[in-house]
C-alpha cells in the first residue's frame, strides 16, 4: 500500500472535471483504494507537490509496425496509402531481426508516452507478433495486441493462404497466454484483406475462446464502395462483419467515420467500441467522424492515434484533435452536431477507452491504479498560472506540451516511469 500526494484531475461522468487541490491518492493491490484531501496515516507517501496527478489515458487502436514511419507518406489516402507505403513496409517484419529494431524503439517511445493500456496491430508474422508482446510486457505496459490476419488483396509478401492463417491465428493464440498482462486479441485486418472463409474462422475462434476482436469500419469512402463489391449480399460493412461473428466478443471499431444510423444500432446492439482516431482521419484523407453523436447515442468510444495515420503516439494530441474535428463536423457538415469540449475529450481518451481494459481510467475506488504525474507547465510558459484552475492547467498542458513525457506513469499500480 502507497499513497500518491499532488493536484489530483479526474472525470467519472463525460463533461464533468473532478479536482482535489493537494489531494492523496491511496492504492493498493494495484488498485485505487482511495481519494482523500487529507494524508493517509503510517502509509507511505509520495509527494509530487504542485504537479498534476490523472489517470492513464487508453489508446484504442494502433499498428506498432507502423510507428518506424509515423510522419512519413501522408500525401495519399487510405487504399494507395496502404498498398504504396503501409503493406511493403509491414512485409519487411518477416524478419526477426528487423522486427525487433523496429518494435524496440516503438516500446520504448510508447513507454514513456501518456499510454497505459493500448489495442496494437501487430503483422501477420506469429514469431514477430508474439516478441512485440514480450516486449510491451517487460515495459510495464498492459493492453492487447493482434497477429493481423490478411489472405486476399495484398501482395505475396504480405498474405498468408487461408488456410496458414487459420494455423498461425491459433499457434499465436496457443502462444500469447505466457504473458501476464498482455493479451492476445483477434484482429482481420478488414474486409477486403480477408476471405469470407478467414472471417468466418476467426469470429469462431473468438467466441469459442472469448477473445477481443479488433478491425477497421467504415473508414473511407473507396473502401467502403469497394466492400460492397465484395460482399453484393451484405446489407452494410458492420452487418457483414456481424454475419461472420466478428460482434459477437468484445470487439473494437476503429474509425467508423461513414458508419450509418443502422450501423450504429448493430455496434450498439453488441456493446461494440468505436476507437474514433482524428489525427488519423485528417492524415489520410478519410473524414471527419461524427464522435458527438456516437456520445449521445451512447455508444462505447475512445480516442486512437491509429499509428501511422496518425504521427504521434500523444493521447494529448488526440484529444485536442478530437476537440478541433468536431468543431469542422459541427461547422462544415452538421450543426446538430456540437463540438466536443475539453472535459468531454479527456474523458474518451480516459475512463471512456479506458473501460475496454476493465476498470481502468478513473480514480474511483477499486479502478486500476493506471496514474500519470505530469509537470504544471503552466507555470513555465505563462502568466496567467496563478490564476488557472485545475482543468485549465490541464488543457494548457494538451496545447501546448502534448509530446512531453510524464515526471511519473503507474500503470496497475506499478511505477514503470
Ligand atoms: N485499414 C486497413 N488497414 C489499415 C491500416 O493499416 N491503417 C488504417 N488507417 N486503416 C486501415
Ligand atoms: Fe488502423
Amino acid at each position: 500500500m502507497y499513497a500518491l500526494k499532488g493536484n489530483l484531475i479526474w472525470t467519472e461522468e463525460s463533461g464533468c472535471f473532478r479536482v482535489l487541490e493537494n489531494g492523496y491518492l491511496l492504492i493498493n493491490d494495484g488498485c485505487i483504494a482511495a481519494v482523500s484531501s487529507e494524508p493517509f496515516a503510517g502509509v507511505r507517501t509520495e509527494d509530487f507537490g504542485s504537479r498534476l496527478i490523472i489517470p492513464g489515458l487508453y489508446d484504442l487502436h494502433i499498428h506498432a509496425p507502423q510507428y518506424m514511419f509515423a510522419g512519413l507518406f501522408m500525401d495519399d489516402e487510405l487504399l494507395v496509402w496502404l498498398d504504396k507505403h503501409t503493406f511493403p513496409l509491414e512485409a519487411r517484419f518477416s524478419d526477426i531481426i528487423f522486427a525487433e529494431k523496429a518494435y524496440r524503439a516503438f516500446v520504448n517511445d510508447l513507454k514513456y508516452s501518456f499510454t497505459a493500456r493500448a489495442s496494437v496491430f501487430g503483422t501477420i508474422h506469429k514469431d514477430s507478433t508474439l516478441f512485440l508482446m514480450s516486449l510491451m510486457e517487460e515495459a510495464g505496459l498492459h493492453g492487447y495486441v493482434g497477429k493481423v490476419s490478411m489472405d486476399r488483396n495484398s501482395p505475396d509478401s504480405l498474405r498468408e493462404t487461408t488456410a496458414d492463417a487459420i494455423e498461425d491465428e491459433l499457434g499465436f493464440l496457443d502462444k500469447a497466454p505466457e504473458y501476464r498482462n498482455v493479451k492476445p486479441i483477434v484482429t482481420p485486418r478488414f474486409i477486403p484483406s480477408c476471405t469470407g472463409e478467414l472471417l468466418l474462422a476467426l469470429g469462431k475462434v473468438a467466441k469459442e475462446r472469448d477473445l477481443p476482436v479488433q478491425t477497421h469500419l467504415d473508414e473511407n469512402p473507396g473502401e467502403i464502395e469497394w466492400v460492397k463489391e465484395l460482399l453484393p449480399d451484405s446489407k452494410s460493412y458492420a452487418e457483414a462483419y456481424e454475419s461472420f461473428g466478428l460482434l459477437d466478443t468484445k470487439t473494437i471499431m476503429a474509425h467508423s467515420v461513414w458508419i450509418t444510423e443502422e450501423e450504429m444500432d448493430i455496434l450498439q446492439s453488441h456493446g461494440a467500441y468505436i476507437a474514433h482516431s482524428p489525427s488519423s482521419n485528417m492524415n489520410l484523407s478519410s473524414g471527419i467522424a461524427p464522435v458527438r453523436r456516437f456520445m449521445d447515442r451512447g455508444i462505447n468510444t475512445g480516442l486512437a492515434t491509429d499509428t501511422a495515420g496518425g504521427s504521434s503516439l500523444s493521447m494529448f494530441r488526440m484529444i485536442t484533435d478530437a476537440i478541433t474535428s468536431s468543431k469542422l463536423r459541427w461547422r462544415l457538415v452538421d450543426n446538430s452536431l456540437a463540438p466536443l469540449k475539453f472535459s468531454e475529450a479527456f474523458y474518451l481518451a480516459s475512463k471512456g477507452g479506458g473501460s475496454f481494459f476493465g476498470k481502468a481510467g478513473s480514480f474511483e475506488e477499486g479502478y486500476a491504479a493506471d496514474i500519470l504525474v505530469l509537470d504544471d507547465v503552466s507555470s513555465e510558459m505563462t502568466v496567467l498560472a496563478p490564476e488557472l484552475s485545475l482543468p485549465e492547467k490541464l488543457e494548457f498542458y494538451a496545447y501546448r506540451a502534448p509530446d512531453r513525457r510524464p515526471v511519473a506513469k503507474y500503470v496497475a499500480g506499478k511505477r514503470i516511469v
